[in-house]
């Protein structure tokens, strides 16, 4: 007897964002200027870093390889999405889809972990400035790199890894411009209760504690600041408020995707375009250019590069 093989599957369609040709034209544009910028943002901060002497304190490298995350990060689906909204046949091979959501989860959790580090830094650095480079040493700061790029593997292949295998036979269509597990499961043509509660309790997990942990160290930051002295705290709080947006924005939506208890809805379609395309550009915009040392050492690379062009 043959073994039937019912994973007739090999590619899945996206439905994209959304059937109107002028929304389409609109996000194009709107994802490609951003893309463009984000890409060119982050660029220059591990340009400036690598480059400029003021710059090789551990915030800085810490930022310069958030940088070089989030370059990945949007890499792994905006291309393809940008590429798609020009299509009427949205395909995506069953090993794309796979290697997509491999990417998502691995630099996902890697750059959660970066940003509990930046957290901690600015905590030494403001709580124990007399220590600050005792502490943040350099073979810490390779450490804390080594564990988020450990953490985010692991985090993403043990998802993997039951789901390679699922059977698929069909319908294809992914009610979304990327490949993620929530709705890949759906698609899946065997009972994936367990394998859901698994992606809530793995992702979920992890975006959630992530967060608190995130916003127990602001709050923590800020009492110390205002134990400290009164004057300092109005710039501590305007620092602060810009990283709490930006690490809102980014985990608002995996909250919302992996633990919201309802169905799938549209709006998480458009809530991921934070995360694919938005925040990748937010963090050199917040955690960097407000910064003048950096926009010191911008302004340099700046004019190195026109006294070059002229040549
Ligand atoms: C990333 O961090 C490590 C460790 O601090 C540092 O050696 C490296 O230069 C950083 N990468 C960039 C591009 O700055």
């Amino acid at each position: 007897m043959n073994k039937v093989n019912n994973s007739v599957v090999t590619e899945f369609v996206f439905l994209g964002l959304s059937n109107s040709w002028e929304i389409q034209l609109f996000l194009f544009v709107f994802s490609s200027v951003f893309y463009v910028s984000t890409l060119m943002g982050n660029f220059l901060i591990v340009l400036a870093v690598t480059s400029d002497p003021h710059l090789q304190t551990p915030m800085y490298f810490l930022l310069a390889n958030l940088s070089i995350i989030d370059l990945i990060f949007c890499s792994s689906t905006t291309p393809k999405m940008i590429y798609d909204l020009l299509r009427k046949q949205k395909v995506i091979s069953f090993g794309g889809c796979i290697v997509q959501i491999f990417f998502i989860h691995a630099i996902g959790g890697a750059e959660m972990v970066l940003l509990i580090a930046m957290a901690f830094d600015r905590y030494v650095a403001i709580c124990k400035p007399l220590h600050y480079l005792t502490i943040m040493s350099p073979q810490r700061c390779i450490l804390f790199l080594i564990t988020s790029w450990i953490i985010g593997f692991i985090h993403s292949i043990t998802q993997l890894a039951f789901v390679v295998n699922l059977p698929f036979c069909g319908p294809n269509e992914l009610d979304s411009f990327f490949c993620d597990l929530p709705r890949f499961l759906k698609l899946a043509c065997t009972d994936t209760y367990k394998l859901e509660f698994m992606v809530t309790a793995n992702s979920g997990l992890i975006s959630v504690v992530a967060f608190l942990i995130l916003m127990i160290s602001y709050i923590f930051i800020l009492v110390t600041v205002q134990k400290k002295s009164s004057g300092s705290i109005s710039k501590a709080l305007s620092t602060l408020s810009a990283h709490v947006t930006v690490v809102i924005l980014f985990f608002g939506p995996l909250i919302f995707f992996y633990i919201w208890p309802f169905p799938i809805t549209h709006l998480d379609k458009f809530l991921a375009i934070f995360d694919a395309v938005i925040t990748p550009l937010l963090n050199p915009v917040i955690y960097t250019f407000r910064n003048k040392e950096m926009k010191g050492s911008m302004r340099k690379l700046c004019i190195q590069f026109m006294n070059y062009s002229k040549i």
